[in-house]
């Protein structure tokens, strides 16, 4: 751990996250105009999300308008990924708790231009390490659609756990969601070597 890391932070208090080539932050909702093109259009990103993806800048806006949504004990968090060489905002990342208190599930996306090159494992690693060290999570999970190797390889190189997810019945997205990842505090706990985070306080709430 870092000095900074061992900041006292209450949990769900906003901060900024770095780990590797990427940071996360409490997403903004100016940040809207950077990632609106990255995703809308872009059949290399939605194809594998669980939505189509927004229509108007104005969509993503409205999603970005607080970085913390639901009730207290169901709460949501969205994080911009950012390029920490450049301070560019590269892709969304998010933390959602609305299943079932302390289990958090994993969401994540980045530009195209910007796969490959270590974001995408930093921003699971960034999201992993704030569920269980800031949002007190005791487990993560993913859902990941059948042929998304690149997500595969990200959740299972932070110490990821998959099974088969069952078919749902009436479920049309295409492709379907083909497994469930999952991992413990206790779990991550044990990796080593873990990859270095670093968080910082932040004022942005
Ligand atoms: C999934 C995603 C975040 C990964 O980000 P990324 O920055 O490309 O990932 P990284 O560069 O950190 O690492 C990708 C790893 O996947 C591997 N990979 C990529 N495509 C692969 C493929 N077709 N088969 C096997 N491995 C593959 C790479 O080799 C790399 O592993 P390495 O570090 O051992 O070389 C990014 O591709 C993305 O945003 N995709 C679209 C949206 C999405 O799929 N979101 C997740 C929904 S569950």
């Amino acid at each position: 751990m870092t000095e900074a890391s061992q900041l006292p932070v209450s949990p769900g208090a906003p901060f900024t996250a770095r780990c590797g080539p990427s940071e996360l932050r409490p997403i903004r909702r100016d940040d809207a105009a950077d990632l609106f093109p990255q995703i809308h259009g872009q059949p290399g990103v939605i194809q594998w999300l669980s939505w189509s993806g927004p229509e108007r800048v104005w969509d993503l806006e409205e999603r970005y308008s607080a970085w913390r949504t639901g009730a207290a004990d169901e709460p949501a968090y969205m994080f911009a990924v950012v390029d920490a060489a450049d301070g560019s905002v590269i892709g969304e990342a998010s933390l959602r708790f609305d299943d079932h208190p302390g289990v958090g599930e994993l969401g994540y996306w980045l530009g195209e231009e910007h796969h490959g090159k270590g974001h995408g494992r930093a921003t699971v690693e960034l999201l992993t390490r704030a569920g269980f060290e800031r949002f007190g999570a005791f487990a993560l999970t993913a859902r990941v659609k059948e042929g998304n190797e690149a997500s595969i390889a990200v959740l299972g190189g932070a110490g990821y756990q998959a099974v088969r997810a069952p078919r749902v019945e009436g479920d049309d997205e295409d492709p379907p969601i083909a497994w469930i990842f999952s991992t413990t505090r206790r779990g991550d706990g044990r990796r080593s070597p873990r990859p270095a985070v670093e968080f910082l306080l932040t004022n942005s709430g």
